[in-house]
């Protein structure tokens, strides 16, 4: 694999983020290394202030690292100016937010809102229509279309905020939570529709959330502690016959890896030092199958 490596979608190395709050600051990424291919669908799974929302924002153009390289399909996000941002948000990558009201105008209907996007880059009016119709029926809307979004169900406008994004077909969609808001059944659905998307037209989809059942439903989940990747967990449909213990459906399973960053750093899982009794020493050794990690004499 490594020898025939094609250009990833997003390739993040060693990203750091500072805000600074008065005289505070917060690190909310240290050194996060992420590469999504072309085509992938891929979660990162973390607490509340881990640094997601940090991490999207930084993709989408809307902010930038305090250090560390990103790019994008091989364009560097860090040396682009004003008028290249604008243009890469534009046509480059779509949005979708975790709060429903934000992704759509209220006093404009479903397909109203899809077009919009493509009247801020020219397009005529009859792709326009023509366009935002296809993608309304891509997410299940067909019978939806002049809804305004109080006529719309909460699910039914992460639909909407997903044909919207997809406006000027870029090659990307970031959402942040975009089911954190509605019921399981419905933010089911809502996934399948990424699904469906990231199969009909090859989208590269990443997708924030907080909640690691997510894992069932995407390929690959990476989970963000504290600003930087620790953990991936990678789906396989398994194709084994094991009747006895399966139900009727496609069978999945999950394998775990502990990420090795750039310097060779790997975090430990928290609850796992604490079982091993490990705190701020640990000893190393090599083993015939492994590396074995133990409390240092100090933490006995
Ligand atoms: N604009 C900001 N100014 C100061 N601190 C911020 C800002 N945005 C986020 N943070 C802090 O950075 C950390 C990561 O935040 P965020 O990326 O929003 O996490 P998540 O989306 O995983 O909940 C948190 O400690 C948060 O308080
Ligand atoms: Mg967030």
């Amino acid at each position: 694999m490594e020898h025939t490596k094609t250009l990833a979608h997003i390739s993040c190395e060693d990203v750091f983020k500072i805000y600074k709050v008065a005289d505070l600051e917060v690190v909310a990424l240290r050194g996060l290394d992420l590469e999504v291919e072309r085509g992938e669908i891929v979660a990162i799974v973390g607490a509340s202030g881990s640094g997601k929302s940090t991490l999207l924002n930084i993709l989408a153009g809307y902010d930038l690292p305090s250090a560390g390289k990103v790019s994008v399909l091989g364009r560097d996000l860090l040396s682009m100016n004003s008028a290249e941002v604008e243009k890469y948000r534009r046509t480059e990558v779509g949005f979708i937010w975790q709060q429903t009201g934000r992704n759509m105008f209220p006093y404009l209907t479903a397909i109203e809102n899809v077009e919009l996007p493509m009247m801020l880059i020219g397009e005529v009016s009859a792709k326009r229509r023509q366009r935002a119709e296809e993608l309304l029926e891509l997410v299940g809307l067909s019978d939806r279309m002049s809804h305004a979004q109080d006529k719309l169900s909460g699910g039914e406008q992460q639909r909407v905020a997903i044909a919207i994004s997809l406006a000027n077909n870029p090659p990307l969609l970031l959402a942040d939570e975009p089911t954190g808001e509605l019921d399981d059944a419905t933010a089911n659905e809502v996934m399948q529709v990424f699904e469906s998307v990231n199969k009909e037209l090859r989208t590269t989809i990443l997708i924030v959330s907080h909640d690691q059942d997510i894992a069932y439903k995407v390929d690959r989940v990476v989970l963000i502690r504290d600003g930087k990747l620790s953990t991936e967990i990678i789906r396989y449909k398994s194709d084994k016959q094991e009747s006895q213990t399966e139900t009727a459906g496609d069978s999945t399973e999950l394998e775990e890896f502990v990420l090795v960053d750039g310097s060779g750093r790997v975090q430990v899982p928290k609850p796992l030092l604490d079982h091993l009794k490990i705190g701020r020493r640990a000893k190393i050794r090599i083993d015939n199958n492994g590396v074995i990690l133990e409390p240092g004499d100090a933490d006995k």
